[in-house]
């Protein structure tokens, strides 16, 4: 898969790392291109660095790594991002650690749809600390990845790029339901930094039968 990332943060650099190394394409965006290039090349072959613009450019799959104040501004820098799959990635979170930058109608994933004009829009990644990342095996469970979107064919895709990093992901329905899931992240930040437990905590949906 050609995966674009914009924003070469804690987020986008370790999903990129971990994909390349999984054998996908990665192209690093940054509003400093130099930027991007040192970080692909510390990586290696299957990544490559340049602007937001050529990163939306050359990816299938898009991953919106950047703060929720620059949002905006990063998706309308991309350029053109009719039919592409973007992963809305984003937490709300206003800076140190404060409580949430927007409401919950519409969630921060719809207004990305509306901003990124024809894009197939996922809300993912967005409940879980980057530190977890590299092993979301907590004992005998796995992390899971809640993923909402009205696309089923680009969710199936961000299934399989969940599915490749460990987690187990759970298909939480429409764009819409990202109104359920984003205050999940501002959950896991409070647990993790407010009372003091950490960031090796994942959420995990508990079920008595194995899912349809
Ligand atoms: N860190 C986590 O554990 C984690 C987990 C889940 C979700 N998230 C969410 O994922 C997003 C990225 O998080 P992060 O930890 O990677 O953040 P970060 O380390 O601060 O990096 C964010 C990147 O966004 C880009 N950017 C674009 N506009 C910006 C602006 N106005 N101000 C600052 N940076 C801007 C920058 O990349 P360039 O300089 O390359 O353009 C920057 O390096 C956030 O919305 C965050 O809430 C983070």
């Amino acid at each position: 898969m050609k995966i674009g990332i914009i924003g070469t943060g804690r987020l986008g650099s370790a999903l990129g790392k971990i994909w390349a190394e999984k054998g996908h394409m990665i192209m690093f965006g940054s509003r400093d291109p130099q930027k991007a290039k040192k970080l692909a090349n510390s990586i290696g072959s299957n990544a490559s660095g340049g602007t937001y613009e050529e990163a939306a450019k050359f990816g299938d799959v898009i991953i919106l790594a950047v703060p929720w104040s620059g949002a905006k501004e990063s998706i309308k820098t991309a350029g053109n991002l009719d039919s592409k799959i973007i992963v809305d990635s984003t937490t709300t979170a206003a800076p140190h650690l404060g409580g949430p930058l927007i409401g919950r109608t519409p969630s921060a994933a719809e207004k990305v749809a509306k901003w990124a004009v024809g894009a197939k829009v996922i809300k993912a990644v967005h409940t879980i600390g980057v530190e977890s990342l590299n092993n979301l095996q907590f004992g005998s469970q796995k992390a899971n990845l809640f993923i909402c979107g009205d696309n089923l064919e680009a969710k199936s895709i961000v299934r399989t790029l969940g599915e490749d990093i460990g987690f187990e992901v759970i298909d939480a329905g429409p764009l819409t339901n990202a109104r359920l899931t984003e205050p999940l992240a501002m959950l896991w930040i409070e647990l993790a930094y407010k009372q003091g437990m950490g960031t090796d905590i994942a959420f995990k949906l508990l079920r008595r039968r194995k899912a349809k």
